[in-house]
């Protein structure tokens, strides 16, 4: 019986095997191509996905490379394709956004080497029909910040203000007297944002009783450390008698600049009491070993203007949602204590 049956039975497993054999790799095929697709997204962009800019106006700064890192997380899980450009001056953002629509860029980010330059980037951009976020520095016309263009900076003035009220209870709690204690404001005024942080400081300092003669403006002719190093030279040179040096500025380098030069005429940390305003270089010198003057600094949060405002971007270009025209982002006083729980709270991390 079994072997008179044998080669049907044979046959017909072997009909069904076939048969399920065909479904299975059919089945296995389906998935396949959904389930590769959106974890190729994840990783790279996909071919013909959309591509943004992000330009900014000094790439070799920390804050613009952690702002930058942020703004690549947001492309990568995202499937954009994100050119970032270093673009230190007028010509150079120019010739990026010309870079840009030759790679069929629908948009970009900016934070503009020139507020000035509003007018013209939104000209060019208009032109090729991209959509333009400003980021960090708001774009000016006649002297008036250009308000219909979305824009994400720092609540500059209420930070300004926090950095002054702490240098002045930090003052206090050395036991220093204005006698011999003065200030060295770090200022570069032509950019609002930097104004309105060192005009805050000035105004907390003042408000908590410091004497407005005894803070003394030392203007940079660039925002980094080696311009802070000379702006602050001169007013060290002029101020002979002063014994102890508190120091701000717009940003993390306007201070530690302001710091060096002290050091280079002997003031050492017991010294020096100075405050920054950023999200890199600040956290590196409170990383140091050696106690400096650096005593903390106001951590501003990369993540937000970089990855938020590509998000922002990118929702405009493909979805048609309209940015909020003016997004103010805060943060707080961190020092060589409380930085590594801060940076954490807030999401960061800082290389
Ligand atoms: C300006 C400064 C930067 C940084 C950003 C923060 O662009 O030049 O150092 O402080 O603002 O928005």
């Amino acid at each position: 019986m079994r072997s008179r049956h044998a080669i049907p039975v044979l046959l017909a497993l072997a009909a069904l095997a076939g048969l399920f054999g065909c479904k299975s790799e059919q089945a296995q095929q389906q998935p396949a191509t959904n389930s590769t697709q959106p974890t190729k997204a994840a990783t790279k962009p996909a071919a013909g996905g959309v591509t943004l800019g992000f330009l900014v106006k000094q790439p070799e700064e920390q804050w613009f490379q952690e702002e930058w890192k942020y703004a690549q997380e947001y492309a990568d899980k995202n499937g954009i394709n994100l050119v970032k450009i270093g673009v230190p001056d007028g010509q150079k953002v120019l010739d990026a956004i010309d870079n840009l629509n030759s790679q069929g860029a629908k948009g970009f980010v900016i934070c503009t080497p020139d507020v000035n330059l509003g007018a013209s980037i939104m000209a060019k951009a208009k032109q090729y029909n991209m959509k333009v976020i400003s980021v960090d520095d708001q774009f000016l016309a006649g002297g008036k910040p250009m308000t219909d263009v979305p824009y994400m900076g720092i609540n500059a003035r209420e930070i300004g203000r926090s950095v002054g009220r702490e240098l002045y209870k930090q003052f206090k709690a050395r036991g220093w007297n204005t006698a011999d204690t003065a200030v060295c404001a770090v200022t570069y005024e032509q950019l609002p944002t930097a104004k309105e942080r060192t005009d805050g400081s000035t105004e907390a300092l003042v408000a908590a009783g410091f004497p407005k003669d005894k803070i003394y403006k030392a203007e940079e002719k660039t925002t980094d450390i080696p311009g802070a190093i000379d702006a602050a030279n001169t007013i060290l040179t002029q101020h002979p008698e002063v014994k102890h040096w508190l120091a701000f500025s717009m940003n993390d380098e306007g201070v530690l600049g302001a710091v060096r030069a002290m050091e280079g005429r002997n003031f050492d940390a017991k010294a020096i009491l100075a405050i920054g305003i950023g999200a890199g270089s600040g956290i590196t010198e409170l990383k140091k070993p050696q106690v400096t003057g650096f005593y903390g600094t106001y951590l501003i949060n990369p993540y937000r203007h970089g990855y938020e405002t590509t998000e922002m971007l990118y929702k405009w270009v493909t979805q048609g949602v309209e940015p909020p025209k003016n997004t103010l982002t805060e943060g707080e006083i961190v020092t060589r204590q409380t930085w590594q729980d801060a940076v954490k709270r807030h999401g960061l991390t800082i290389k």
